[in-house]
């Protein structure tokens, strides 16, 4: 098992009183092979949750079980063990960099986890070369590039550390289309290409609908769905969940209340254009 939640619950601390944020969390997320995509209204428990992954919380009741390691662990060494295990790319990522150039940014993690300075070099370089970032910018300071190069040098930091499982806590957020689609793109080549687990944080439904497998879905700091987004989107309380429909899956709604096409769902824009064209022709 690569994450397991047993009836974790988390309050922040607060002066006079302690805020719930999540509650009775009970999960199993495999090592390998999952698109697991996190949605819910703001504040409902997302960015909490996802925190407990890599001990940056600890739950304030129940268990976190991470490959295998009991959270929180007797020796402080096995947290790193843990953070390199399970990347965890925050929201906004890009305001953590700190370092001179581009290429020592993203050897930061991995020289912390003990790489020697050559090996450090190789994963960066190996890394940069996944999000886009060529040669002739290793050398340039994180700050005199475009934002959302910023943000590809600052996932590139985590992609270096060579975690099993990469968590993303709205990684495209405040990115334009194109920016976006890229963006998904590499997060699932490597899912496609190196079967790596990746954790979606999210309220993109059309990028939900298009890239995950599995959804889970928050609610007030509890799980109310938990499984195939197949049956999320056609699922009898949808509208309990407070969640958009994703578009592709509007259009075709709209298509066979107003134009009698026969509801099929399809759940990016290529196989909803492909569907429209063998209805055409038949
Ligand atoms: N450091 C904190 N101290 C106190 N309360 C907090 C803290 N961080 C979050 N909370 C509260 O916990 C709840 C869950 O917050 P969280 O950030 O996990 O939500 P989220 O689902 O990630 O929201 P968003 O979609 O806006 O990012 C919210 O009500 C929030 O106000
Ligand atoms: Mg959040």
């Amino acid at each position: 098992m690569g994450i397991q939640f047993k009836d974790v619950s988390y309050s922040y601390k607060g002066l006079r009183v302690d805020y719930d944020a999540i509650g009775n969390i009970n999960l199993e997320i495999e090592p390998q092979g999952e698109f697991i995509a996190i949605v819910g209204q703001t504040g409902s428990g997302k960015s909490t949750l996802v925190q407990h992954m890599n001990a940056l919380l600890l739950p304030s009741s129940g268990n976190v079980v991470v490959f295998g390691q009991n959270l929180p662990p007797k020796k402080k060494e096995k947290i790193n063990f843990l953070r390199q295990k399970v990347g965890l790319v925050f929201q906004f990522p890009e305001y953590q960099l700190f370092e001179e150039t581009i290429l020592k940014d993203i050897m930061f993690g991995p020289k912390n986890f003990k790489s020697s300075e050559a090996e450090a070099t190789e994963k960066a370089k190996r890394a940069a070369a996944k999000v886009g970032i060529g040669e002739s910018l290793y050398s340039q300071s994180p700050f005199r590039i475009s934002g959302g190069q910023m943000r590809r040098v600052a996932i590139a930091g985590i992609l270096a550390m060579e975690p099993e499982i990469l968590v993303l806590d709205e990684p495209t957020r405040g990115l334009d289309p194109k920016g976006r689609t890229d963006l998904m793109e590499i997060f699932n080549s490597i899912h496609k290409n190196e079967g790596k687990t990746i954790i979606l944080i999210s309220h993109d439904m059309d990028l939900v609908s298009q890239y995950a497998k599995r959804v889970i879905v928050l609610d007030e700091g509890k799980i109310v769905f938990d499984g195939k987004k197949e049956d999320l989107f056609e699922h009898p309380k949808f509208l309990s969940f407070h969640l958009d429909l994703p578009t592709p899956l509007k259009i075709l709604k709209h298509l066979e209340k107003e134009v009698g096409i026969p509801y099929m769902p399809k759940y990016d824009f290529q196989s909803l254009l492909q569907y429209l064209k063998e209805v055409s022709y038949e």
